[in-house]
């Protein structure tokens, strides 16, 4: 069959892959402890439900402007006022279905073939992908001292002359890690300065830990004419656990905005109007579901770092935000898909290879389920990896026996 040379150069999001191999494991009865996962567990605040059944129950749900309800964008002016310190229009800010479509729409509206997309290791998986979408090529940024915050140097770097854009994901998927204040400054200067487009993936922002608080971008931007190439992403996914409503937006010039309605509208036409009335309900509701989720992850995060901790082959870097821990398991094994298959097969513990985030070597383990599944899970990974462990580990009435060394 001929497909399209992009269509052949793209692969299936591998994090969802995962989801479906647990899901099929699950179905057969297998126990298993999905520690690979994207999305918190609780519930989605009432407010955005219940305007959501609103709109269902008026039994007339139609088409909308693709670039949003102005009840959505009247609620993102106002966190983007809140969060952000910025007073914005609504000619300033689309709506998408979810964070996914606003950067996949901004980076079709500023991706000639051929340009290059930086961002720092490890990364969001869909960003190669995202820039192959568009004929363009991803260009990951690795720290030179190994670790996972990079200098404005390594961004130096790698920037040539077919730059076009810097993404910054902070706090980032997977390694946790808040950029400091230095760094975002440093890199909204530069790409100022150099004309690069820089998009900020703020979808975790809020989820930030040991009593930080938000990066805001604008706090070391200085163009703030049509000429900002500055776009700064968020969505509902993540904060208000809304994962299932896709709906997540881009704040940039009216320029830039228009653009990418241009191209969204003959995408998907925007994101379903009940949705956005659901996340313009959680946007405006009571906050309380935040914090307590904040609070929530903080908590499992601590369990997590001191029980990877007590392995003796694995480091572990203190996630200051999101929900994932990145840490380095090639004590045990170099290739991080065969550990992570190896972990599903033997003990029914899901990870995300290191692979997928650009980083061999690593296993992203998710703290974003219930605290005893982090426990057992990772309860039953040290039984798989550590040597001296009995030869036999029950899982409920299930005897599992070692066949390996
Ligand atoms: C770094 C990052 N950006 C964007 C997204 C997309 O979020 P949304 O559900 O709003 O599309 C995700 C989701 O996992 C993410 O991890």
């Amino acid at each position: 069959m001929s497909l399209s040379q992009i269509a052949k150069s793209i692969s299936g999001s591998p994090t969802l892959a995962l989801n479906e191999k647990a899901a099929i494991l699950r179905e057969k009865g297998a126990p298993v402890i999905h520690l690979g996962g994207g999305e918190p567990k609780s519930r989605a605040p009432l407010d955005a439900i219940l305007a959501a059944v609103q709109n269902l129950n008026t039994g007339e749900v139609r088409y909308v402007s693709p670039d949003g309800i102005p009840a959505l964008k009247k609620a993102i002016i106002r966190y983007t006022e809140e969060f952000y310190n910025r007073k914005v229009a609504p000619q300033n800010v689309i709506a998408s279905s979810g964070a996914k479509q606003a950067i996949m729409v901004a980076l079709q509206t500023i991706l000639n073939p051929q340009e290059e997309v930086i961002y720092p290791a490890p990364y969001w998986v869909s960003y190669p992908d995202m820039a192959k979408l568009c004929g363009a090529i991803g260009v990951p940024v690795y720290a030179e001292d190994g670790s996972f915050y990079p200098t404005i140097r390594d961004i130096e770097q790698r920037v040539g002359s077919y730059t076009k854009a810097v993404i910054l994901n902070s706090p980032n998927n997977p390694s946790g890690a808040r950029y400091s204040e230095e760094f975002i400054s440093n890199v909204v200067q530069f790409c100022e300065k150099r004309d690069i487009y820089l998009i900020m993936d703020d979808i975790y922002h809020r989820l930030i830990y040991d009593g930080r608080k938000p990066i805001n971008c604008y706090d070391y931007a200085k163009d703030f004419s049509e000429n900002s190439k500055l776009i700064v992403v968020n969505g509902v996914s993540k904060q208000y656990a809304m994962t299932g409503f896709r709906v997540g937006w881009a704040v940039a010039s009216k320029k830039i905005i228009q653009a990418m309605t241009n191209i969204q509208g003959h995408q998907t036409g925007g994101s379903s109007v009940v949705l956005q009335l659901a996340a313009a309900g959680a946007i405006n509701g009571i906050q309380s579901s935040v914090e307590n989720l904040r609070v929530t992850l903080e908590n499992n995060r601590n369990v997590l770092v001191s029980l990877l901790r007590s392995f003796n082959g694995v480091k572990v870097t203190n996630p200051d935000g999101t929900f994932y821990c990145f840490a380095d398991f090639s004590y045990y094994e170099k290739s991080s898909q065969k550990l992570s298959e190896f972990l599903i097969d033997k003990v029914q513990v899901l990870t995300v290879p290191g692979i997928e985030f650009g980083m061999e070597g690593y296993l992203r383990v998710s703290f974003c389920g219930a605290i005893k599944d982090i426990q057992d899970g990772i309860e039953r990974m040290k039984w798989a990896l550590d040597p001296n462990s009995p030869n036999e580990l029950y899982i409920g009435d299930r005897k599992l026996v070692r066949d390996w060394s």
